[in-house]
């Protein structure tokens, strides 16, 4: 099989996306396209696309079968409805909706359709989530308690041509770090059940340093820095701190999984691959740890190059009767978590969390 792709958005992770998928032959992007018109044209020559053009163009063009989705947050839910309501399937770039409505009738609609949804983030399909994963199944440290996540800055305005997005409403921590973490998580560890957090403006104004931006000001719309509290259908206690506000830490920047026999430590869900440890109880005062011999595969990358598409590669797998991993289930479980952490700080109450099972059952 070779299934058709169409790519809507050649922005900043477009050439990530194209750097991925040319390492799957059961893929081949077809088409692409942008609002702004030169941004096709020039990413369908920069990857040898046969074919550019408007958003129309790719929706009418009979040979992409799964639009990927890599518009700005705000677009995502135009974009993605649009494209399954001329018979596409889609994958969405993180997260897959801004509110929990419209992403639960996002995924009811595609169902109604006979179409398939997925949403990244997906580097939990990579080495470190079949190995991590592995090792809970194996109950490696025995019963897991808690968990810890922390997700310390990105510096986005030292790096991002265009950082303000991050600063108002779609952006932020939550949704542009957060994703990573609680689908990490979730894999893991299963749904979550309740949800407490607390989240805050750090810095009102962010100073800008991307060359070319210097000395631009950003006033600050929403919370930078987040707290959360999760507790697992499980009983697993988790606690994530998700922040642009942390400049320098030495917290590890990777999930530890907490057992009553040890430890597993999962490296940064920002990337496909790297080591995951574990220390089982010691005899003595020093943590033993040991690396976990690696399963599963991650797209090949020089080191820290960003790369995705996997998560593509899912669900083109998924049409042909595997298992759909990144599924729009999993993303909208993700999405009203991270809602519910804002919510919960805004009202101070603990939320409970639908379960994504009962959930799929009113598909
Ligand atoms: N997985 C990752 O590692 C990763 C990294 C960066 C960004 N992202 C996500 O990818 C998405 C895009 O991010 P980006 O940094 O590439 O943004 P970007 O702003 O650089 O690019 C978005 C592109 O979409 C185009 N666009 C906007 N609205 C459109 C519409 N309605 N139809 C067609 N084109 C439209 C813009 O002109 C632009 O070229 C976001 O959802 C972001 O959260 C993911």
């Amino acid at each position: 099989m070779s299934i058709g792709i169409g790519i809507i958005g050649c922005g900043n992770v477009f050439p990530a996306y194209m750097r991925g998928l040319a390492q799957y032959d059961e893929v081949r992007v077809v088409r692409c396209s942008d609002i702004i018109p030169e941004r096709a044209r020039d990413g369908a020559a920069a990857y040898g696309i046969p074919r550019w053009g408007s958003n129309e163009d790719l929706f009418a063009d009979s040979d992409v079968e799964i639009v990927v989705n890599l518009t700005p947050v705000v677009e995502h839910v135009g974009v993605s409805r649009a494209a399954l309501e001329a018979g596409k399937h889609v994958y969405t770039e993180k997260v897959i909706a801004m509110t929990s409505a419209e992403a639960h009738d996002l995924v009811r609609f595609a169902a109604q359709q006979n179409l398939t949804i997925g949403s990244a983030t997906d580097t939990f399909l990579g080495t470190w989530g079949a190995t991590a994963k592995h090792l809970v199944e194996e109950n490696v440290v025995g019963d897991l308690v808690a968990a810890s996540a922390c997700f310390a800055h990105n510096r986005v305005e030292v790096r991002h041509p265009e950082p303000e997005p991050f600063f108002q409403p779609g952006g932020g921590p939550l949704f542009e770090l957060g994703p990573y973490f609680i689908s990490a998580l979730v894999h893991l560890l299963g749904p979550v059940a309740e949800v407490s957090g607390k989240t805050r403006i750090g810095a009102p104004v962010r100073e800008v340093k991307t060359p070319g931006r210097v000395g631009d000001r950003i006033p600050v719309e929403i919370p930078t820095h987040s707290t959360a509290l999760l507790t697992f259908e499980t009983g697993v206690i988790a606690t994530a701190v998700i922040t642009f506000d942390v400049w320098a830490s030495e917290f590890p920047h990777r999930i530890e999984l907490y057992g009553v026999d040890g430890t597993i430590s999962v490296p940064h869900p920002n990337w496909y691959d790297g080591d995951v440890k574990f220390a089982r109880r010691p005899d003595g005062w020093d943590d033993k740890w040991e690396i976990a011999p690696s399963i599963g595969s991650a797209p090949a990358a020089a080191p820290r190059e960003l790369v995705r598409g996997p998560g593509v590669l899912d669900l083109a797998r998924s049409l042909e009767g595997g298992r759909h991993q990144t599924s729009g289930q999993l993303a909208t479980h993700v999405l009203d978590v991270l809602l519910a952490i804002q919510e919960s700080s805004d009202t101070g109450d603990v939320l409970k969390i639908a379960s994504p099972a009962a959930q799929s059952q009113n598909l």
